[in-house]
């Protein structure tokens, strides 16, 4: 497959998911959401920076139900892999208690991320809190985690575009590709 012009490095491999097959996901979680939160009066998506904007701003006009949007931006990663510890480095506005909020990730990989924010907003005492993600590689939880509203499951590829980066590269792909790491260290 030939490199698209906005990825910078000549190691994508393949799109394993389409921008269609995306589509019509992201319209299905939408609908799932508007039912399961019918009786919510504050709704809130809190989406991590910055991998979840894509998904998160497609997904919430799917979802037809008045919404809020707040974002957190956390990091534990050095290119492709986890250090294990997660760093807050821009907190949320919005004062959540009694709130329903959804967390909304692009990927769960070890699940530190989603387990260390999850437990940090409980303690902020939610009405209620989800997780969401468009992505879940369950052959690399080293967590238990529990993904309440998820796109799809994929094997153990470091995968860029719709939102996921490798080295902050190939956000703005429409699709999701796999990418061989080896390829580009060559
Ligand atoms: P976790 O804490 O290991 O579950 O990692 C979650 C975060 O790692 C995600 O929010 C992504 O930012 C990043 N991440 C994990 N796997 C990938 C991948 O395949 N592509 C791009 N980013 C990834
Ligand atoms: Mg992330």
């Amino acid at each position: 497959m030939e490199t698209p012009r906005h990825f910078p490095y000549g190691f994508i491999d393949r799109e394993i998911i389409s921008q269609a097959a995306i589509d019509a996901r992201v319209k299905e979680l939408g609908k799932e959401i508007t039912q399961d939160y019918k009786d919510s009066e504050r709704l809130l998506l809190l989406g991590l920076l910055r991998g979840s904007v894509v998904f998160l701003t497609d997904l919430m006009r799917e979802i037809k139900r008045p919404i809020t949007m707040d974002f957190m931006s956390v990091s534990s990663y050095n290119k492709s892999e986890s250090s294990g510890f997660v760093r807050i480095d821009s907190d949320h506005k919005t004062n959540i208690r009694g709130w329903d909020v959804i967390l909304i990730d692009d990927i769960v990989d070890s699940g530190y991320t989603i387990r260390t924010v999850r437990k940090l907003l409980l303690d902020r005492e939610p009405r209620s809190l989800k997780v969401c993600a468009l992505l879940d590689k369950p052959e690399r939880h080293k967590v238990d985690i529990h993904i309440d509203y998820l796109g799809f499951s994929i094997p153990d590829y470091f995968v860029v575009g719709y939102g996921l980066d490798y080295d902050e590269k190939g956000r703005n792909l429409p699709y999701i590709a796999a990418i061989d790491l080896q390829k580009g260290e060559e």
